[in-house]
């Protein structure tokens, strides 16, 4: 669903990612883990086409992303970002901003596959009439996962979906995707400093330094400490 070989990313002469791959199956959801400023991010971001300046090669779907049109890549991948404050728009109800892509898209009938998705993240059709201040964050945070879903993509990259959430509404927003994920048949990306979320949500991960990736575990090394790396083995005593 996802392949990424050989990406390098540079800004103002400084390289952000370094000479990195890795392949993300069908309805696999796939953990990057890492020190701030490792790149994870920017990883997440390339793809989707928010930097300009890059090398290497990214496919999604088997697809080459720079051969991919711009709304065609949307209705193939979308994210979500860590804060659905700022992910929001203040000034427009929840409805209208779930509809605003369908619409850009050409997608038939948008109020109704809005009601759906309202349905489908557990909110309900009612909320489409909300603004954004009047939701919880978790709310929102549906909200945005509801955006996300609004073209039917089959790659979600998630960047800290829940660190911006309190403990309680993180294990709900967690399910919520677990449950998405099985039943839509979704690939994850998801990237997280909490290596608890990443072993609940993902099977493997890639563990990221200095814009770089120090290794590949499975869900089962993570758990069962069989680590090659001082630095993983650093990381999760920290956590
Ligand atoms: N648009 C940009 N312009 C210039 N530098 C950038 C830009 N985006 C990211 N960087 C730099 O690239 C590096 C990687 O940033 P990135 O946001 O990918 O890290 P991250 O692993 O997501 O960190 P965090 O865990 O804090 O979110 C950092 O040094 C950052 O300052
Ligand atoms: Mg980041």
């Amino acid at each position: 669903m996802l392949e990424i070989r050989n990406l390098n990313v540079e800004f103002s002469g400084k390289l952000a990612v370094r000479d990195t791959s890795f392949a993300v199956q069908p309805g696999e959801s796939f953990g990057l883990v890492g020190e701030s400023g490792s790149g994870k991010s920017t990883i997440l971001r390339t793809v989707m086409g928010l930097n300009a300046t890059w090398n290497g090669s990214i496919s999604v779907d088997g697809q080459d992303v720079r051969k991919i049109p711009r709304k065609q890549l949307a209705k193939m991948v979308q994210m979500v970002f860590q804060d659905p404050y700022s992910s929001l728009h203040p000034r427009y109800v929840i409805g209208q901003q779930i509809a605003e892509p369908m619409k850009i898209n050409g997608i038939a009938n948008p109020e109704r596959r809005t009601a759906e998705l309202l349905e489908l993240i557990g909110l309900g059709a009612k909320f489409q009439f909300r603004f954004p201040h009047e939701l919880s964050g978790g709310q929102r945070q549906r909200v945005a996962i509801a955006r996300a879903l609004a073209l039917s993509p089959k790659l979600l990259l998630l960047d800290e979906p829940t660190s911006a959430l309190d403990v309680s509404i993180q294990a709900e927003i967690l399910n919520l995707l677990n449950r998405l994920r099985k039943e839509l048949g979704l690939t994850f990306v998801i990237v997280s400093h909490d290596l608890a979320v990443i072993s609940y949500m993902c099977e493997r991960l890639m563990v990221m330094r200095n814009a770089q990736p120090v290794e590949t575990l499975t869900r089962e090394q993570l758990r069962s400490g069989a680590i090659a790396e001082d630095y993983t083995k650093a990381l999760i005593a920290a956590a």
